[in-house]
């Protein structure tokens, strides 16, 4: 068993917050970042007391990185996540898993071939008080559940779709959805971890507050394995903001999850369910930590490629149905 889990994080966006973690993680060293932009990598390198490159290849290249954290355009998760695996490395994207399915299922397949880790970064998945909401509806505290909506109403400024690197990336369907698979994707995630998979959706998007390829605003309609139907309505033209709410309704009471944390949890029987009271074992805080334990002790990671896939198909086959003026149907196990 190795000692320590040594990783390399490339894309330093959203990936900064992730080294930085990694920098400090017990069990992780953070041995080199990589950027296309010399600035970024080199000044943040210097700060944090490790390596830099701009080449992909040099950072797959070394003897001495364990693990590698992909945070890149969407679009491009898959098939850097897919060189580091066949480099002999393990593997772990940001959100979405990609924009395309059969990226996902390269992804796997690659993992499945290299004997490595492939994990997705959902940051609900390790926060306790979900986990503790999933603990409560699997032991059926809503009873039968019929009903699960997520609400995603945020404002992004015209600069937004404009700004990243490569500039304008979020903006093109080549590398970016939308709402649904940017912003969204975070909730369809959690949803269907709270309800299980989903078997057909009917989606309408539209573009209508920003200047565009991809949506800015997405309506789709669920019907779950389960027989419970649902509601996703996303936008990033909402100003100003009025965050996220998820409402799950069953037969013996309902909850509303407010942003990040439960606004209602009423049953027949308690008025207000005590969340924090219930227990579940204790879980990884973050992702690093996810990899660290998933490497050294071969548990299962919170979201493993398989199941990062779903929110994946779930969002392409809503832009399918919107396409298309009609229902897709889905064969989610
Ligand atoms: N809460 C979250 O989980 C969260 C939040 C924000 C963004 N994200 C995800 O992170 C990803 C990046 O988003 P962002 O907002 O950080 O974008 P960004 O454009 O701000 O940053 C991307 C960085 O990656 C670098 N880069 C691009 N292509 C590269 C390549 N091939 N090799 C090396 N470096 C490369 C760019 O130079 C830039 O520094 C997206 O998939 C986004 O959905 C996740």
């Amino acid at each position: 068993m190795a000692e320590e889990v040594r990783f390399g994080i490339v894309g330093l966006g959203m990936g900064l917050g992730r080294a930085k973690i990694a920098l400090e993680t017990k069990g992780a060293r953070l041995v080199c970042v990589c950027d296309l932009q010399e600035a970024k990598a080199k000044a943040f390198a210097e700060a944090a007391g490790c390596e830099w490159t701009m080449s992909l290849d040099d950072l797959l290249g070394r003897g001495d990185i364990d693990a590698v954290g992909i945070f890149t355009p969407s679009g491009t998760h898959c098939d850097l996540a897919i060189q580091a695996l066949q480099a002999g490395k393990h593997a772990f994207v940001t959100k979405p898993m990609d924009i395309r399915v059969e990226k996902c299922d390269a992804a796997i397949r690659a993992a499945e071939e290299a004997g490595k880790v492939l994990a997705v970064d959902f940051g609900n998945r390790y926060s306790k008080v979900n986990r503790q909401v999933k603990a409560a509806l699997d032991g059926g505290k809503l009873g039968e559940i019929f009903l699960g909506d997520v609400r995603l109403k945020w404002f992004r400024k015209q600069s937004y779709y404009d700004g990243g690197y490569p500039p304008g990336w979020r903006s093109r369907k080549e590398t970016e959805g939308g709402s649904i698979a940017n912003q969204g994707v975070h909730y369809v995630d959690l949803i269907t971890w709270f309800l299980g998979p989903v078997v057909e959706v009917y989606g309408r998007i539209g573009t209508l507050g920003h200047r565009i390829e991809t949506e800015d605003i997405c309506i789709a309609h669920l019907s779950y394995q389960s027989g419970a139907l649902g509601l996703i309505a996303t936008t990033t033209s909402n100003y100003p903001s009025l965050g996220t709410t998820v409402e799950i309704s069953g037969t013996e009471g309902s909850l509303v999850w407010k942003d990040s944390g439960i606004e209602m949890f009423q049953t027949r029987d308690e008025e207000q369910v005590d969340v924090a009271g219930i227990e579940v074992p204790p879980g990884p805080k973050h992702i690093i930590e996810d990899m660290v334990s998933a490497i050294t002790q071969g548990t299962r990671p919170a979201v493993p490629g398989e199941e990062g896939r779903r929110s994946v198909e779930i969002f392409t086959a809503v832009y399918e149905s919107a396409q298309k003026g009609r229902p897709v149907v889905l064969h989610q196990q």
